[in-house]
């Protein structure tokens, strides 16, 4: 098995210092849930995998899990050899099935799961070390795009990308056709993407999933508040902030807030910040989309649909596209 970490860093403590610091002091202030996953961050957020609330992770999973033949013969139609890329892959749970399913059919492939987060990517390659041995795995730590570019420059096969659990739905609209539009230049022509959408459903069930009564998505966003105070000498007070939660059906805007209980001061990395009562820290976006949401984002960004699959609730979609 060839089995390494590629860790190609463009300095992620002085990144996180200074994003930190520019989302404190605009209006209104945020901070980005791309920070929310340290040891114990990627650990809360397994938590809320497993929670009955989190549907997302159970529709995703019944597509891999009992759809597995069908969603290899969308995304790799040929047997050639190509490299699979996952970004943000977390603890691959679902795309596991896909994998086992690849190597018992011995497909000639890599495996290159992308995570900002060392420590899961560390997991990971213990878990499929074990789990599937005739894997071939690079793991590559750091930023989406910077470690699709070291994946390109490491090798000029095929790539088939996977960009599961919604991820896209962590950033606005905007941003997503953006990333979309970028995804589609790093690629070459027949390279495929597989990118998994949460769908517009009943309202209620969707800010269930995002507003737990035993309180572990509270603690997932208060968790980057402890990783503040740790790695930028910050001082934020836990039990001085509180979590909120709101889903608008119309735009399919799900919103996490922390609510600032008082009128406080926090130092950070040298630096003062006020929050007043009740003064709110955006901390993520989980945006919902319509299958036409779907359409124009893979359309304006250059891609062509080549098809997708639903779990059985219809709840949740894979989306192929293909570069022209
Ligand atoms: C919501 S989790 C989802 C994990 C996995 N895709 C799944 O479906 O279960 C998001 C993962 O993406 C990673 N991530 C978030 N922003 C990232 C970025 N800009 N570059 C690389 N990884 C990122 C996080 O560290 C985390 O492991």
């Amino acid at each position: 098995m060839l089995n390494q970490n590629l860790h190609v860093k463009n300095d992620p403590a002085e990144n996180f210092r200074k994003d930190v610091l520019e989302g404190l002091k605009s209006n209104p202030k945020r901070l980005s849930s791309k920070y929310f996953y340290d040891k114990k961050g990627d650990r809360l957020f397994q938590e809320i995998m497993a929670m009955p609330e989190y549907y997302l992770t159970k529709c995703e999973l019944d597509i891999f899990k009992n759809k597995t033949a069908e969603l290899a013969q969308l995304i790799i139609p040929e047997n050639e050899p190509f490299d699979l890329i996952e970004l943000g892959v977390g603890d691959a749970m679902k795309s596991t099935f896909l994998l086992q399913y690849l190597v018992e059919k011995e497909m000639d492939f890599t495996y290159m799961p992308i995570d900002i987060s060392g420590n899961i990517l560390s997991i990971l390659k213990d878990k499929l070390s074990t789990q599937l041995p005739a894997l071939q795995i690079i793991g590559l730590e750091g930023e989406y795009f910077e470690m699709l570019q070291k994946a390109a420059s490491l090798s000029s096969r095929k790539k088939v990308i996977l960009f599961l659990g919604s991820n896209i739905g962590n950033m606005s609209l905007e941003e997503a056709e953006d990333f979309c539009f970028n995804l589609n230049k790093n690629l070459s022509s027949g390279d495929v993407v597989l990118m998994g959408f949460d769908l517009k459903k009943n309202p209620q069930l969707i800010l269930d999933a995002y507003n737990d009564k035993a309180g572990v998505t509270a603690a997932f966003n208060l968790n980057l508040l402890s990783r503040i105070n740790r790695e930028l000498n910050g001082n934020f007070k836990l039990d001085q902030f509180q979590h909120y939660e709101t889903y608008d059906p119309e735009s399919g805007a799900c919103k996490s807030y922390l609510v600032s209980r008082m009128n406080q001061n926090v130092q950070i990395a040298n630096e003062n910040f006020v929050f007043e009562e009740n003064e709110l820290i955006d901390m993520e976006i989980s945006q919902k989309f319509s299958a036409e949401k779907i359409r124009e984002l893979g359309m304006k960004s250059g891609f062509k649909a080549i098809g997708e699959i639903k779990d059985s609730k219809k709840w949740f979609v894979d989306t192929a596209w293909q570069v022209k």
